[in-house]
């Protein structure tokens, strides 16, 4: 769950890695580090625990030489964050250099044969079992390209791997699961984790697939091989549109107020659907026998709200499975069963391990995806894109309500109502307008200053709002680190209403359709002491605080959550966090 980049080509490598790195941050970042690879100097390596540019402040990646490197920033699953766990790794002879997004799930085998044949490890990675392999294929007379093919071959697990060799200049890398992507450009070549990590120098790309085993080399060729069938291979060159200005901040402090302001626009281009995808979807909807929709964190909340809104629309019950739990539902899956992924990246792991049991099934796959070329994207029959360009906040905001226009849309299509649906959420760009505007943000400002300092808070919602009621307390939390609950409005007297005392907050949502019964399970909140803001069309006397979102009806959903997120925001400001990079979390979960 990290960011890996190499680059070769003429210019200084480290320069060019050091801002790669910058933007795939997002990705992890516990810890940094860079290798290039120089004719006279030969190979240097500079790494420690902490954020790129603070690592740069002190160890200056800036002054390193040559014109060939790769680097990385780690999202620790196998070892403590220290500067002997951060990548690159070196082997024992110090000649091959590798950094590694992923897990090697068979690295202790791996490092008990490699100990028995004289190896020593000085980390507690499972990567550094790599280039010590690499080494030990090598000393049978191979060469480092054939070496490393053999040794990749060996592991177990999802893996991008980039590996250099002293003398020799170039990149070899392999893939198994975690994303990888080659960028072109003239007499230099890039290979990172995203595509952002490189947009700034090409916009022409080609996905790497899985088992696909490349080389870029001193020529300015980039070769793939697949491992599977022991041939080299060719894939396609793709262009992307996406802006150097889209993956940057612009006039805003934080990529998140960036991405939520920006959903005045967004919504807009997800409801811009390739039509007869939209209606080949629809109709494989309408032909299943039982739908599945699968995914995690915020894309599943916006599943959950999809399956309220196909129930209303089309008339049609959606299986709502979180992807980590979907093994368990395996048994049930036919060739008439359609699985619909739903991913902003369109890498988490856990979604595609979903896929893959889906498609041994053959089960019919629809992605509903962000990041073009992403695995989920291409191992799909047919996939809808959200549309949004780059989101680089590692929480989820403009993704999740696209991904609520391309569902509501699809609802719309099933039931034969595509034209109205899009009518609707064109109606939205004028309230979303409004509800991101700089005195919708003034207003929650003074709601975020009264609540910075609570322990816990609170969010409730019936039918099409309880789904935003999750998804609210997950942006609060991730964000903010203030501990946040969403419920169900009928759930909280079961148990959870103990922890109510003076002045504990309740976000409660509301419609006109489920105003009555919110607001008594409000009123249960405030008789004990609970201190109400109210997401509703129309005040109410029992709010304490009011935010005002005109009732869109089966569209709330994309609505009512953007004050929330704007309140998150504003909370983990206030707090002193950096809302771009949550502690802990990484924007594309590769791993299980
Ligand atoms: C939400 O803000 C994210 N932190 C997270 O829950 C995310 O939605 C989840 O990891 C799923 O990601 P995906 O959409 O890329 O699959
Ligand atoms: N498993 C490796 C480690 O813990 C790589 C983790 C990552 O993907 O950042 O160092």
């Amino acid at each position: 769950m990290c960011g890996i980049i190499g680059y070769i080509g003429e210019k200084n490598a480290a320069g060019i890695i050091y801002n790669g790195l910058k933007r795939l941050e997002y990705r992890g970042y516990d810890s940094a580090g860079i290798a290039t690879l120089d004719e006279k100097k030969g190979i240097q390596v500079k790494k420690d625990i902490g954020r790129v540019e603070d690592i740069n402040r002190k160890l200056d990646f800036l002054s390193m030489d040559g014109t060939v490197g790769i680097g990385h920033t780690r999202w620790a699953t196998h070892g403590w964050v220290t500067k002997e766990n951060a990548h690159p790794h070196v082997s024992n002879n110090k000649k091959i250099y590798v950094i590694h997004n992923g897990i090697v799930e068979n690295y202790q085998g791996i490092k008990s044969m490699l100990q028995g044949n004289g190896f020593n490890f000085y980390s507690e990675t499972d990567t550094e079992t790599i280039p010590n392999l690499i080494e030990f294929e090598m000393r049978k007379g191979k060469d480092f390209e054939q070496a490393t093919k053999d040794a990749v071959k060996q592991l177990d697990g999802y893996y991008a791997i980039l590996a250099m060799h002293e003398g020799e200049r170039k990149i070899v890398a392999a893939r198994n699961g975690s994303p990888l992507v080659v960028g072109l450009g003239k007499n230099e070549n890039f290979i990172a984790s995203d595509i952002p990590a490189f947009l700034e120098h090409t916009k022409t790309v080609m996905y790497v697939h899985d088992k696909d085993f490349i080389v870029l080399n001193g020529n300015y060729e980039v070769k793939f091989y697949s491992l599977q069938e022991g041939r080299e291979v060719s894939r396609p060159i793709h262009s992307v549109d996406w802006s150097i200005e889209q993956a940057q901040k612009g006039d805003f402090d934080h990529f998140m107020m960036k991405e939520i302001s920006e959903q005045v626009e967004t919504v807009q281009k997800a409801a811009n659907q390739d039509e007869s995808t939209l209606f080949a979807v629809a109709n494989a909807i309408k032909d299943a026998k039982g739908v599945f929709f699968v995914a995690c964190g915020s894309s599943y909340h916006a599943c959950l709200s999809a399956s309220y809104i196909f129930s209303k629309i089309a008339k049609m019950h959606i299986n709502v499975i979180l992807a980590s739990e979907f093994s368990n539902y395996e048994d049930y899956l036919t060739p008439q069963t359609l699985v619909i992924a739903v991913s902003q990246s369109g890498e988490t792991i856990d979604v595609l391990d979903a896929v893959r049991a889906a498609k041994r099934k053959n089960a019919e796959i629809i992605s509903i995806v962000n990041v073009v070329g992403s695995s989920l994207h291409r191992s799909s029959d047919h996939a809808l894109m959200l549309n949004t360009g780059p989101e680089v906040c590692v929480l989820s905001t403009k993704t999740y309500t696209a991904q609520l226009a391309v569902l509501a849309l699809l609802a719309h299509t099933v039931a034969g109502r595509y034209e109205e649906g899009k009518a609707r959420l064109k109606y939205l760009w004028n309230i979303i307008y409004n509800l991101t505007s700089a005195s919708t943000r003034d207003h929650i400002r003074r709601l975020a200053d009264k609540l910075k300092d609570k322990e816990h808070i609170f969010t409730i919602g019936r039918g099409l709002q309880y789904p935003t009621a999750l998804e609210a307390a997950l942006k609060i939390k991730e964000v903010s680190y203030i501990h946040a609950e969403g419920f169900s409005g009928g759930e909280l007297k079961h148990g959870t209403i103990a922890l109510i005392e003076e002045g504990t907050p309740c976000i409660v949502f509301s419609s006109k359709e489920t105003e009555m019964e919110i607001i008594s399970n409000a009123m249960e909140i405030k008789a004990r002491g609970g201190y109400i803001i109210g997401v509703n069309s129309e005040n109410n006397e029992i709010f304490d605080f009011f935010i005002k979102t005109p009732d869109v009806g089966i569209l709330n959903p994309i609505t009512q959550i953007i004050p929330i997120q704007i309140l998150s925001y504003q909370l983990a400001v206030l707090r002193g966090f950096d809302p771009d990079k949550p502690r802990n979390l990484a924007k594309s979960v590769t791993v299980k």
